[in-house]
């Protein structure tokens, strides 16, 4: 299997020729509730689903970004019935995230509010097992000495050593992260933070990347800068070519070297 590659092709077919337990951390967007019209895809969220658990190492994780198209006044819950279909095939839900997009441009239908996020679940197989939680929510007693020793109701102390509180605390589990601008033609791209977080999050150094749904390679350009390998999958010939043309670049650009 060719690594550090993005392959014109169904993941299916990628899939297909990868041995079971293989990938340290899939993170994608599928196409949701033919909202877009991408050129020739067809999508089998079953079959995906299960050959996502097939490859997907012990301990590790799945990020599955999808939102809800509303058809005549009724959003589909498309999004619910994929994270209980997960857990079906076997994952975990590790947790259950939100991408919130302040500039985001769907207005929604005059009756409801204005469209302004996905969600992001976060799925594992069995415990996971690489979990490096970003820490940049300032802490409002950053430098106090807290004391240790508590006092319980009958009397006892517990001895714990006193201790100074730390600048900053884990983050959130709802990422304000403003949607990018159309890259290459492609009308659904991933801001390069929200690829480039959850990989900081779910992997470590050398691991290895999978994005089932490529679009403009935005996994595979931030799994590189971040010194983990690839693979890919896009179905559409054009997008494909202009993923790695953007790969390309980035090595032409950097002194990462395949
Ligand atoms: C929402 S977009 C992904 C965008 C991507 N996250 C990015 O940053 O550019 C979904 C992509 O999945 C591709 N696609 C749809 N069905 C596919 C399949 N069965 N196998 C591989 N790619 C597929 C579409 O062509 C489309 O580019």
């Amino acid at each position: 299997m060719e690594i550090n590659k993005i392959h014109n092709e169904d993941c299916l077919k990628t899939m297909a020729s990868m041995p079971d337990n293989f990938i340290d951390l899939s993170i994608t967007s599928p196409p949701y509730d033919n909202l877009r019209d991408y050129n020739g895809y067809t999508f089998e969220f079953e079959k995906i689903a299960k050959e996502l658990f097939r490859v997907t190492k012990k301990g590790g994780v799945l990020v599955w970004v999808v939102g809800d198209a509303t058809i005549k006044g009724n959003e589909t819950g498309s999004s619910f019935k994929q994270a209980l279909y997960f857990k079906e095939v076997g994952f975990n839900l590790h947790d259950t995230m939100v991408w919130h997009k302040p500039n985001s441009f769907n207005f929604g239908s005059n009756d409801c509010y204005r469209q302004s996020f996905e969600y992001m679940f976060v799925f594992s197989k069995g415990r996971i097992s690489k979990v490096n939680l970003i820490k940049d929510l300032p802490t409002k007693l950053a430098g106090k000495i807290v004391k240790g020793a508590r006092k319980h109701a009958n009397g006892v102390r517990d001895v714990v050593p006193d201790f100074v509180v730390s600048s900053h605390k884990k983050r959130n589990n709802v990422w304000e992260i403003p949607v990018g601008t159309s890259n290459n033609g492609h009308p659904a791209i991933f801001p390069e933070k929200l690829a480039e977080d959850h990989i900081l999050s779910w992997s470590n150094k050398g691991d290895l990347i999978y994005d089932p749904m490529m679009g403009s390679g935005t996994v595979a350009k931030m799994a590189l800068l971040n010194n983990r390998n690839f693979i890919g999958s896009e179905i559409s010939k054009e997008y494909c070519e202009e993923a790695n043309k953007r790969i390309r670049s980035l090595l032409q650009q950097s002194r990462l070297k395949l």
